[in-house]
C-alpha cells in the first residue's frame, strides 16, 4: 500500500474499525508526505470506494471478510487476493499450509464474490517488511494468477510499480494453490536461515516489454 501510494496511486485503507483505518492512513501520509493520497475507511466503504480491491487478512477471517464486502464489489472492479491458507488458522505453524476445499484461497474468493468479478491472486511470496522498507528495492518476483490474461496483465503492471519487483504470469487461478503454498515454504526457509525476507525469482524468462 505504501509503495503504491508512493507511486502516485490513490489508496484507501480498509479496517473493521473506522478509527483504526484513519490512524493507519495518517501514519502512511506521515511517512510519504502531503502529496500522498491515502485515506482510511471501514472495509465495506473502502471496497465501494476502490476499483482495485486487495484482500489481505488472515485465512481464518477470509470467508467472513469477503462476505462483508462482496455486495460492494462490481464487475468493473479488480479483486486481488493475497491470502495464504497457513496452518496458523487452525492452531498449526506458519511453515505449513492448509488444503482448501475450492483448491486455493483465491478460488474460495471466487465462490463468495458476485459472478463475473475479475479475480486475481498475487503478492503471496513477498514479505510485508520488504514492501514497507521504502529505502530498498524489493528483491522478489510476483507470480500473478487469474483466469483472464487481461486481468493478470493489469496486476503485473501494478506489481511493477514497486521498484525491484517483476510480475510473472502464473496462468489460471487454479495455479494459485501452488503459489500460496510456496509462502509456507518461504516462512520455513526464513526460520532455518534466520532471515526475514526470503523471496522467489523465476529464471530464464525474457525481459518484460
Ligand atoms: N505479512 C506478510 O509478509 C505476508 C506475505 C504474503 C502474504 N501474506 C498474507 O496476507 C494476509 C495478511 O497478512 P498480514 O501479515 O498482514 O496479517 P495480519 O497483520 O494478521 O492481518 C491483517 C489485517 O487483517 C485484519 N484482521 C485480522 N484478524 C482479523 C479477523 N479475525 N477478522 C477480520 N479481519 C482481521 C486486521 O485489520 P483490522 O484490525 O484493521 O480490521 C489486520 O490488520 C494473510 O493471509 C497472509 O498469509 C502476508
Amino acid at each position: 500500500m505504501l509503495r503504491w501510494a508512493k507511486a502516485g496511486e490513490r489508496v484507501v485503507i480498509g479496517s473493521r474499525m473506522q478509527q483504526k483505518a484513519e490512524d493507519a492512513a495518517k501514519k502512511a501520509r506521515d511517512i510519504l508526505g502531503p502529496n500522498a493520497s491515502v485515506t482510511g475507511m471501514e472495509n465495506p466503504k473502502a471496497a465501494a470506494a476502490a476499483d482495485i480491491i486487495v484482500m489481505s487478512v488472515p485465512f481464518a477471517a477470509h470467508v467472513d471478510m469477503i462476505k462483508s464486502v462482496a455486495e460492494r464489489v462490481t464487475p468493473d472492479d479488480l479483486f486481488i487476493d493475497v491470502v495464504v491458507p497457513l496452518s496458523t488458522a487452525v492452531g498449526g505453524g506458519a511453515s505449513t499450509a492448509l488444503g482448501v476445499w475450492e483448491g486455493s484461497a483465491a478460488q474460495q474468493a471466487v465462490r463468495l464474490l458476485p459472478p463475473h468479478t475479475k479475480v486475481a491472486s498475487a503478492f503471496h511470496n513477498v514479505v510485508s517488511e520488504a514492501l514497507q522498507n521504502l529505502n530498498k528495492d524489493v528483491d522478489c518476483d510476483i507470480i500473478v494468477c487469474g483466469d483472464s490474461r487481461e486481468t493478470r496483465e493489469a496486476v503485473m503492471k501494478l506489481a511493477e510499480e514497486i521498484p525491484g519487483v517483476r510480475g510473472v504470469d502464473g496462468g489460471r487461478l487454479e495455479n494459485s494453490r501452488i503459489v500460496e503454498q510456496i509462502t509456507a515454504l518461504l516462512i520455513g526457509i526464513n526460520i532455518r536461515y534466520k532471515v526475514s525476507e526470503a523471496g522467489i525469482r523465476i529464471t530464464g524468462l525474457p525481459p518484460r516489454s
